[in-house]
């Protein structure tokens, strides 16, 4: 498989039209529990390809607040497809600059920032969320006590920023490096936080439909009242620590 990935390289690099990668004449999981999924992409695409993480915690753990089925959805069908068309463009730039195509590498910008944006919002999403108690850290505290007031403002931001964005995207709970503190800060789409605002994400809310919908119809303010009693503080504290140093 590598050598037929070298062959297809030489030949874009000799300014000969490229072969392409026959289709695989099986899935890219039919050989499992012998050679997994993860290991047939990485083979195909002669590099790691993204995969999609798994849950923390079981597709029901979050019930009653957010349902079986809407995790079931949201994470095996959308945020899949994010995954999937992300290697598809990732695939693709590599080709683009391979053949120096500069118009075809800006061309897939949009590609590679809704669908990389899409991937890199989840995999922070569900681990954001947990059915256990969890309380933030003493230095998350002191932190939001100094940039909101208290823990109740920060709430009131938040939800109000998630409550209030238009159409799809994220609201966000970050960390300013500049200033050293929390800012609240919301997203359209799938644009990733850091990339787009430069504040580190600590928690992030999904407002994007297909998040609450099945569950909550067009109440988005009550989804998101409830998601503050499935937070993992444990894990945005562990955020916390990392980018702050302490
Ligand atoms: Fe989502």
């Amino acid at each position: 498989m590598f050598a037929l990935r070298r062959l297809v390289s030489t030949s874009v690099r000799n300014g000969r039209s490229a072969h392409t990668l026959p289709d695989l004449p099986y899935a890219y999981e039919a050989l499992e529990p012998i050679i997994s999924r993860d290991i047939m992409l990485k083979f195909r695409n002669g590099r790691s390809a993204h995969t999609l993480p798994d849950l923390p915690y079981a597709y029901e753990a979050l019930e009653p607040i957010i349902s079986r089925d809407i995790m079931c959805l949201h994470h095996q069908k959308h945020h899949q497809a994010y995954v999937t068309n992300y290697n598809a463009a990732e695939q693709k730039l590599k080709e683009a600059i391979e053949k120096g195509d500069v118009s075809a590498q800006i061309a897939l910008g949009p590609a590679l920032r809704f669908n990389g944006g899409g991937h890199i919002n989840h995999s922070i999403f569900w681990n954001n969320l947990t059915p256990k108690s969890t309380e933030p850290s003493k230095e998350l505290c002191k932190a939001i006590i100094n940039s909101f007031g208290d823990a109740a403002k920060m709430r009131e931001v938040l939800t109000a920023a998630a409550v209030g964005v238009q159409g799809s995207g994220w609201a966000w709970l970050g960390y300013e490096t500049r200033t050293a503190c929390l800012r609240v800060a919301t997203c359209a789409n799938q644009d990733p936080l850091e990339a787009t605002t430069g504040l580190v994400p600590l928690f992030g809310i999904d407002v994007w439909e297909h998040a609450y919908y099945l569950q909550y119809k067009n109440v988005r303010p009550d989804y998101v009242k409830a998601i503050f009693d499935i937070i993992n503080w444990d894990d945005v504290s562990e955020r916390y620590k990392k980018v702050h140093g302490c």
